[in-house]
């Protein structure tokens, strides 16, 4: 056996490859065991979680050993498809995932090759497997209060408003609803009212996420970071059956709408006027020129001194014409620019807000 030592900050684990054995070789007989060598639960349950990953991959990269056979050209299909529909570009490292991801669609389908279940969507443009295979390929990560600094923003900017009408605010990525129940309950502490003057749309290309979302019911370790008072304020315990559940209050609940929309979709349906739009961690999986494409549409659809709220890695520079950074990670819409501007939505149809 080699071994390779990793050192965290706080924890050493040592690697354990088999001897002559280059790591990442395509055998399903190769294993990664993590041994620990100084003791932390969580690392080490993080490490332990790592390497089944990782020896998921050994046995997924191996087509002999897969249930179903998926080929380089069967990957290259799904990557054009969801380009295409999604505007998610998945980068080359994603076989594996692909393969596990749309594994289950084969089971579903009753298909035993990739080729089979490809040809068989391809061939009909309105079939309802579509928005299942769109719903396999999206990452949902989320988290209640994910950049907070965010929400103390919004916090202020909400409070500068007035109070005499009505405040659109848009989450277009909302995945299971953390994100827009965060934004809810921060209009509710910014008004220290359960009905603040607010109204957000919550929309996603995902339609189960919002399923979940919709419901507003989350596990008690979901919710861990939120402080105390928030909790009690904001949030139901489950008890019964709903034991280690939690759920949003109605009263959140009620300042939401959520909606299915595809940001690549060419009609938003949507009436311009939003105070913010958080755009968070779904840029970074499309291209710049879709993303360019994107700002441009939202511009318009912004009231003077709306703020985008965009992801902590993600940076729209390119669109310095249409919004301007404004502090870390938030863009002031540019008004006069967005104002001439009837992006690629020139003739998009404003209709429906929150
Ligand atoms: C990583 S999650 C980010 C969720 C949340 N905004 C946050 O920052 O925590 C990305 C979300 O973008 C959604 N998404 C991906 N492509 C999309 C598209 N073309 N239109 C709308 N939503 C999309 C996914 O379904 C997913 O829920």
């Amino acid at each position: 056996m080699t071994r390779y030592r990793t050192h965290t900050h706080r924890a050493t684990y040592l690697i354990v490859y088999p001897l002559r054995q280059r790591p990442l070789m395509n055998k399903p007989d190769q294993k990664f065991e993590f041994s620990r060598v100084s003791l932390n639960n969580s690392l080490v349950a993080g490490a332990t979680q790592a390497a089944a990953t990782v020896n998921r991959t050994l046995i997924n990269d191996d087509n002999s050993d897969r249930e179903f056979e998926f080929n380089d050209k069967d990957f290259s299909r799904v990557r054009a498809l969801i380009l295409k529909i999604a505007g998610i570009s998945l980068a080359p490292s994603k076989q594996s995932m692909v393969y596990s991801r749309l594994a289950r669609r084969l089971r579903a389908c009753n298909h035993n090759k990739f080729s089979s279940y490809l040809d068989a969507l391809e061939s009909n443009p309105g079939s309802p497997e579509w928005e299942q295979f769109t719903n396999s390929l999206t990452t949902n990560l989320t988290s209640f209060y994910r950049e907070a600094h965010h929400f103390d923003l919004l916090k202020k900017q909400l409070q500068s408003l007035s109070r005499s009408s009505r405040i659109d605010l848009w989450c277009s990525a909302a995945s299971t609803g953390e994100e827009p129940y965060t934004m809810a309950i921060t209009a509710m502490e910014a008004f220290n009212s359960m009905t603040p003057p607010v109204r957000i749309l919550a929309t996603d290309i995902d339609t189960k996420v919002l399923d979940h979302a919709k419901k507003g019911v989350y596990r008690m370790d979901q919710v861990d970071k939120i402080p105390d008072d928030i909790l009690r304020k904001y949030f139901l315990k489950g008890k019964g059956e709903s034991e280690g559940l939690i759920r949003v209050r109605p009263e959140v609940q009620a300042l939401l709408t959520f909606r299915k929309l595809n940001l690549m979709d060419s009609v938003w349906s949507l009436r311009p006027g939003f105070d913010a739009i958080f755009c968070r961690n779904v840029m970074i999986y499309f291209e710049k020129d879709v993303q360019m494409q994107i700002l441009k549409r939202f511009a318009p659809l912004m009231n003077p001194n709306g703020l985008l709220y965009a992801g902590h890695s993600e940076n729209f520079a390119m669109a310095r014409d249409y919004f301007s950074l404004r502090g870390k990670t938030v863009y002031t819409v540019n008004t006069d620019k967005a104002a001439k501007t009837g992006p690629s939505g020139e003739n998009q149809q404003h209709i429906i807000t929150a």
